[in-house]
């Protein structure tokens, strides 16, 4: 029988995960320099977290979650999101008692029943953060510009930032309201998806992409314009503050995001090199969410990047994945044992050794260290065991070297490179 991955899934081989442990390691990295911790969270958690939190009239939570029964009859959802998973760890394990801003981040796979297409998968990765306990805008420009930092510092040219403010629950209602009335004449010119958003969640037509829906909101109020005071000084600062800093942006009032725990601050990446899912990382702020949790009234903010869309853009430097150090090729049964023991010890030592296992010719076992991209290569036979000594050659240079087969004065040879 033929097995298959599943349809959105796929799997991530060692040529590509070069790119995604720089790009991890980047991260870590700079959170340690902004005081974020790891955070490990479940994958799979109660199906009401996530309803809550993201919204019931959600793409998210309408259309996309895997969720299912486990054997006690519970509904259980692997997770489509980090954030709601993160407030559930956060409210109930009292982090609020800690000084603030608490400040986490997390890695890991996330689950969302999508359409598959290029850099849309059903399984995919993200590197995300949040950090609770203060709702000045200060933070805000903070997390924006250490997102900018990792982008930059993982090699993504021209990352474009956009933001917006999507008010609070005092002024999105009456925005809200204002909106459909200005589309309420000329629903039918939009797309199916937007008729029925126009009831459920009208606010996400503004943020959808086929094209008739962008001809025919063309013109229609912007939120920005509706903010309440607190609101547009809250705005107003995280943009003076992201010019203090010098991080480039341009503002955005069609970010709505496709949570409906945010308020305020919005924010994505997105990069021209991207086809139709060009958004690389996306986040926001979410004042409420703790306390819809049943917590203390905390406010919070966070982003998440797309792992495999920033892996996609970067330049592709596998090659600098190379193959061993050295591989022996050994001839008869007490050479094979020789390489055998010299191969665990030079590991021992710190080099990346292989030999060979099978008992092939020697012709065949050099072409497999040419194949792995072996840096040097030991021959091993009768002749050298009795002599006690042999030949390393360098694959890059040709040059060879002879040496007494102790692994001490192997890796002195080794790493006297030219
Ligand atoms: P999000 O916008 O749903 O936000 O996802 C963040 C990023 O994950 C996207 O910008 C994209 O790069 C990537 N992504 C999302 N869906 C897919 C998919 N199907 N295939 C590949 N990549 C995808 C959140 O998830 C929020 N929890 C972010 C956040 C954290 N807000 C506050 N804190």
């Amino acid at each position: 029988m033929k097995f298959n991955s599943l349809k959105g899934v796929q799997d991530i081989f060692p040529s590509e995960i070069y790119i995604w442990q720089k790009i991890e390691n980047i991260s870590r990295e700079v959170f340690g320099k902004y005081g974020y911790h790891e955070i490990r969270l479940p994958i799979i958690e109660s199906t009401d977290i996530f309803t809550r939190s993201i919204g019931k009239t959600t793409d998210i939570v309408e259309k996309e979650m895997y969720t299912f029964n486990d054997k006690g009859g519970r509904s259980i959802t692997l997770r489509p999101e980090g954030t709601a998973s993160f407030v559930r760890a956060y409210v109930q394990n009292h982090l609020y008692n800690k000084p603030s801003p608490q400040k986490y981040y997390y890695m890991g796979p996330m689950f969302r029943y999508e359409n598959p297409q290029s850099e849309r998968y059903r399984q995919f990765y993200q590197i995300g953060v949040e950090a609770l306990g203060t709702d000045n805008p200060q933070l805000d420009t903070e997390i924006i510009s250490m997102l900018w930092v990792i982008l930059k510092n993982s090699g993504m040219k021209k990352p474009s930032i956009e933001v917006s403010s999507i008010g609070c629950f005092e002024c999105r209602p009456e925005f809200r309201s204002i909106f459909k009335k200005t589309i309420k004449d000329k629903l039918n010119v939009f797309c199916n998806d937007c008729q029925r958003r126009y009831k459920s969640n009208p606010l996400r037509i503004l943020d959808c992409k086929v094209s008739s829906c962008i001809k025919a909101r063309r013109g229609s109020p912007s939120i920005i314009d509706y903010l309440c005071n607190k609101c547009k000084t809250h705005f107003d600062k995280l943009k003076h503050n992201l010019e203090l800093l010098g991080v480039p942006f341009t503002v955005n009032p069609n970010i709505v995001r496709g949570l409906d725990y945010y308020t305020r601050t919005a924010f994505e990446v997105t990069s021209e090199d991207l086809g139709s899912q060009n958004a690389v990382a996306a986040g926001g702020r979410y004042d409420g969410l703790v306390q819809e949790f049943g917590g203390p009234s905390v406010s919070g903010i966070g982003f998440a990047i797309g792992v495999e869309r920033l892996a996609s853009i970067l330049e592709d430097n596998s090659g600098e994945n190379t193959g061993p150090e050295l591989y022996f090729c050994t001839l008869g049964q007490d050479a094979s044992e020789e390489g055998f023991l010299l191969t665990e010890q030079l590991r021992g030592l710190g080099i990346w050794t292989e030999t060979n296992h099978d008992a092939s010719s020697l012709k065949s076992q050099m072409r497999k260290a040419d194949r792995i991209g072996s840096r040097h290569v030991m021959i091993l036979g009768e002749d050298e065991l009795k002599k006690g000594t042999a030949t390393i050659r360098d694959m890059h240079n040709k040059k060879e070297t002879n040496v007494s087969i102790k692994a001490n004065d192997i890796l002195k040879v080794l790493n006297k490179k030219d």
